[in-house]
């Protein structure tokens, strides 16, 4: 079943590439209420009064009735076609007393803010709502995504950074899709593009898409302080909150890291995650975000020395981090039995619960070590017995030893060092005078003691001992 469920995924994404489509949220649309300070786009007994020294490029989809409209010095109204402004003689009955209706503009929504984006593997998927969770970095536009500005609308945006360009791969403004640098430079010098765009920084589009099917490095650390700086971290009730590269905050939830071979992929691997674990209704609350990131290495765990690239998995929920646990579990198991399909060399995690895959590992080694260790004592004592036997090793005298000293006050037992003369002797029939009552032998509740003589193993019973030898010397 999952093998042909392998098949199948692998084949339906052949020719996948690794790009997403980042959408700015916001908008400067004259039908969305939220841009209006009274919260409802203005009717036909309304005035609109739009901010006279605000720059602002205000898209109009439909038809509007309006008492009076006082406009920008400098900005502009971009009318859909069809879509235009009338004035209702009298009175409107379907508009309420009449107010003064002001346009929100804020010039202060910056491209690196992360909550202001929102990504998707298609733009099918961005149309139904499909998003895909990021860490921050990778929230706002990576140098290979396509940004889309929403079609039948408008927008401002603040593209300062301390870098000079913001490179990405096209970006998709009014419905049109600009993915030539020149054709772009042109379009930010136009007059809308000036009130859609402004800031230090210039977006530059015509990268290169992500080639590699593993994945690309998103590019955006460089910008990790701009856009840090405008998130704010909750607080975490979690007993180990873990910092997934490139978020902003710590957080409860797992992180799953995969060293990956060169027939990985990572679309492929995240639609598999998405089907066979996803969709179960219990981790229907958890948000999954998987990316490629780079691990700066170091040498002796302080000398920097490079990075190496590897798959990060950020698991989070809303309850304390035990979903995303399982989850991160499911993962690693499946992982380990499919890697070699699916590309994977190694995979592990750490839970903000406090637990992580190294316990299996650790667990299994124990319990293996302990194993070996109890087989390797007992091959040593059958060998040194048979070889005592066989007469190839010879007891060496140990007079100090409390075992030997009790059986030198036996007589049955020959001199120490003498030449064994004797075959098998059956040690229950051995040692008459040591084991007065013979049924106490068989006593399991009772403490006995394993002793090595030149004639075999003999059973002692410290309790019948005691009063024969002191057994703590
Ligand atoms: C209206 O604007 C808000 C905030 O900018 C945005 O979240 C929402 O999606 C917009 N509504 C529509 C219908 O586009």
């Amino acid at each position: 079943m999952l093998k042909t469920l392998d098949v199948l995924l692998l084949l339906c994404l052949v020719g996948a590439v690794n790009a997403l489509y980042k959408q700015w949220i916001p908008d400067t649309k004259y039908e969305n209420k939220t841009n209006w300070d009274k919260g409802a786009v203005p009717c036909g007994n309304d005035i609109v009064q739009f901010s006279a020294q605000r720059k602002v490029s205000v898209f109009v989809e439909t038809t509007h009735a309006v008492q009076e409209m006082r406009i920008p010095v400098d900005g502009e109204l971009i009318l859909n076609s069809g879509a235009g402004f009338y004035v209702v003689a009298g009175q409107d009955p379907d508009c309420g007393a009449g107010v003064t209706t002001k346009f929100k503009t804020s010039e202060s929504l910056q491209w690196f803010n992360p909550a202001l984006w929102q990504a998707a593997e298609t733009l099918d998927d961005m149309q139904q709502g499909k998003f895909l969770f990021s860490v921050h970095e990778e929230s706002v536009p990576c140098q290979y995504d396509d940004v889309v500005f929403k079609a039948l609308s408008s927008f401002r945006v603040d593209t300062s950074s301390s870098l000079p360009s913001i490179p990405v791969k096209s970006v998709s403004v009014l419905g049109k899709t600009f993915d030539s640098k020149s054709d772009f430079m042109q379009y930010l010098s136009s007059h809308t593009g000036q009130l859609q765009f402004h800031g230090s920084s210039t977006v530059t589009v015509g990268n290169s898409g992500c080639v590699d099917p593993s994945g690309c490095d998103c590019g955006n650390s460089v910008n990790n302080q701009k856009i840090c700086a405008t998130v704010t971290c909750t607080s975490l009730s979690c007993k180990k909150p873990l910092s997934p590269l490139g978020h902003c905050c710590e957080v409860c939830g797992a992180i799953v890291t995969i060293r990956y071979a060169s027939n990985f992929n990572l679309q492929t691997y995240r639609r598999r995650i998405q089907h066979l674990f996803l969709v179960m209704p219990q981790y229907k609350s958890i948000q999954l975000g998987m990316s490629k990131v780079l691990k700066s290495q170091r040498l002796m765990g302080i000398i920097p020395f490079g990075s190496s690239a590897e798959i990060q998995v950020v698991i989070l929920d809303e309850e304390k981090g035990t979903q995303s646990e399982a989850l991160a579990w499911d993962i690693v198991k499946d992982a380990r039995s499919h890697g070699a399909n699916l590309g994977i060399v190694e995979a592990e995690f750490q839970a903000s619960t406090g637990s992580s895959s190294d316990q299996l590992g650790s667990s299994a080694g124990m319990v293996v070590g302990v194993v070996f260790g109890v087989l390797i004592m007992i091959t040593f004592i059958i060998v040194v017995v048979v070889l005592i036997r066989k007469g190839v090793v010879k007891m060496p005298p140990m007079p100090s030893l409390p075992s030997l000293s009790i059986l030198r006050n036996n007589n049955d037992t020959g001199d120490l060092g003498g030449p064994l003369d004797r075959g098998y002797d059956n040690p229950m029939f051995d040692k008459p005078v040591m084991l007065p009552e013979a049924p106490s032998l068989y006593g399991t509740e009772i403490n006995t003691s394993i002793s090595l003589t030149q004639t075999g193993v003999h059973f002692v019973n410290p309790v019948y001992d005691e009063n024969e030898t002191d057994f703590t010397a």
